[in-house]
């Protein structure tokens, strides 16, 4: 059985600004296994990794991103909301991401999570796609997306895609869920999974893997690593790997 993957949440969130390029090297530098990132699309369609619709809560300018170019949103300082240490760091792209995993001969896994919910981006499966299949990404990244609409269309785009359904409430089987849409993971909230081990059990039979955010404390981790689950994606990577040499 391999380790529980430990898979740093918009980066090493927890130091450094979320989903920012030193955010992703801290992560790679602590040794995580996976990064998973939150991508939208700008006025000028280009993908662009942020959490939110709008860039007011992590960056010196106020606006949807939808409703700004690329060159507008570097104009923005998305670091210095978090620490001036991280002054004048820009928004980066999609492609800014894989150049700088590339750049440190990273091989992770890279979990793209698609937001695309509250403001829509008609094609950005295909963009997505596109980038994937640009970079020889396909067998190391699997999209996930609280809009399970957006993963349906990225297999019908790209079969072999994998895709990890993002939920928060209580589904009922959410196993069978997962095979009828092809998924190859089921990407619940944690509390759904901790002392859940009915859950663990049937997606092992089914060989559905579980990836469960956002774990940072370490009572939650253990229970966790304990349930032998396939990934754990946190802001504090470091800890979750310290605590992972404790139990596998
Ligand atoms: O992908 C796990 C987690 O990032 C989902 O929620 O809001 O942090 O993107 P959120
Ligand atoms: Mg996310």
């Amino acid at each position: 059985m391999e380790k529980t993957k430990v898979i740093a949440h918009r980066g090493a969130a927890a130091y450094a600004p979320e989903n920012t390029l030193p955010s992703f090297e801290k992560a790679v530098d602590m040794g995580v296994d996976g990064l998973e990132l939150d991508v939208h699309l700008s006025k000028d369609r280009e993908v662009v990794v942020i959490h939110d619709e709008r860039i007011d809560q992590t960056s010196n300018g106020t606006g949807f991103v939808k409703d700004l170019t690329l060159a507008e949103l570097k104009n923005f300082d998305f670091g210095s909301w978090f620490n001036m240490n991280f002054c004048q760091t820009k928004i980066p792209t999609l492609e800014e991401v894989i150049e700088l995993l590339d750049r440190k001969k990273w091989t992770g896994l890279l979990n793209i999570e698609i937001k695309s919910g509250i403001v829509i981006y008609p094609g950005i499966e295909e963009k997505l796609i596109d980038i994937v299949r640009e970079n020889n990404l396909g067998d190391r990244v699997i999209f996930s997306s609280f809009n399970h609409q957006c993963l349906k269309v990225i297999k019908e785009i790209e079969e072999k895609a994998e895709i990890g359904l993002l939920y928060v409430s209580n589904i009922i089987d959410p196993w069978l869920y997962a095979e009828y849409l092809g998924a190859a993971a089921l990407h619940p909230e944690f509390h759904i999974v901790y002392n859940n081990p009915h859950l663990v059990e049937k997606c092992r039979e089914k060989s559905i893997a579980i990836n469960t955010y956002t774990v940072d404390k370490e009572k939650h981790l253990t229970g966790l690593f304990k349930y032998k689950i396939d990934g754990i994606i946190t802001n504090k990577p470091d800890l979750a790997l310290k605590v992972r040499r404790k139990y596998q």
